[in-house]
């Protein structure tokens, strides 16, 4: 086994490198902040109420298979967009499977009551176009698998990288040699997990709590890793030997 005597540390690093990991480290720790935001704003929202929920999780990979999304939406995001009677008249014409006959009936309320911001400018489904109100109105099966690939495949790669270049510095560190390895390979388990464990909810529901786990996982590890390389690179306890 080959000795290291002067092992290159974090706090012996020149000026320049420790100003590059740092800004590295910030922008990627502002990245995680936002990703948990916005997890919080499309899954954590999926069961109609504020908070990231083992429903949430449910709801976003395996569906809402008791109800359409229309009808989802009728009963919880979208409750207090039209009156109780013409809500009732729209969850029918849902629950019938959404008969093209009857459109002529239920279109104008569409019209009426949603498109306004369901128009084509603002990203949203057009719900006052038949084939929209239709395919909104079919029972919600969750995430797609041509979804689920497209997600996975990006979430493998992206993060990967991002904790190669942590797990890079954070390396450099004076720490424990056991917890380091185990800190440096939590986020890969982690990331494996996380995307297994949607795979698993959208076809057994009962998994959305790895989904939970898998995403405290690598945040803790992250959390600790970029503590101690903050500490190390910049206090003068690791700076000045
Ligand atoms: C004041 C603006 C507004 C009105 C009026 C409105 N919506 Fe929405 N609707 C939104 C927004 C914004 C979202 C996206 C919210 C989100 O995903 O959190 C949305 C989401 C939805 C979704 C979910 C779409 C998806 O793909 O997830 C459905 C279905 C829906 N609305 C149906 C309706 C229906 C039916 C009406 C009329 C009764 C209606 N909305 C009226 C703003 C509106």
């Amino acid at each position: 086994m080959i000795e290291m005597k002067d092992e290159l540390t974090l706090g012996k690093l020149s000026q320049t490198y420790r100003v590059l990991f740092t800004g590295f480290m910030l922008v990627i720790g502002l990245g995680l902040c936002m990703a948990g935001a916005q997890i919080m704003l499309t899954h954590g929202m999926a069961d109609g109420k504020v908070g990231l929920s083992m429903n949430d999780i449910v709801y976003s990979y395996y569906g809402n298979r008791s109800g359409s999304k229309m009808e989802s939406s009728l009963t919880g995001k979208m409750k207090d967009k039209a009156p109780e009677e013409v809500k009732f008249i729209m969850i029918q014409w849902v629950r019938d499977e959404a008969p093209a006959a009857e459109w002529e009936k239920v279109g104008p309320l569409f019209e009426k009551h949603c498109a306004n911001c369901h128009d084509s400018e603002s990203g949203l489904p057009e719900v006052a176009k038949l084939e929209v109100a239709k395919s909104l109105a079919e029972v919600d099966h969750g995430a797609s698998i041509a979804s689920l690939t497209r997600v996975s495949h990006i979430h493998l790669f992206g993060i990967s990288f991002i904790f190669l270049f942590v797990g890079w510095i954070f390396g450099m560190a004076e720490f424990n040699q056991t917890w380091k390895l185990i800190l440096i390979s939590t986020p890969f388990a982690f990331l494996v997990l996380d995307v297994a464990s949607w795979w698993l909810t959208k076809f057994w529901p009962g998994c959305a709590w790895i989904t939970m786990i898998g995403g405290l996982g690598y945040s803790l590890a992250a959390v600790v890793m970029f503590a101690t390389s903050f500490a190390q690179m910049w206090l003068p306890r690791w700076t000045k030997k």
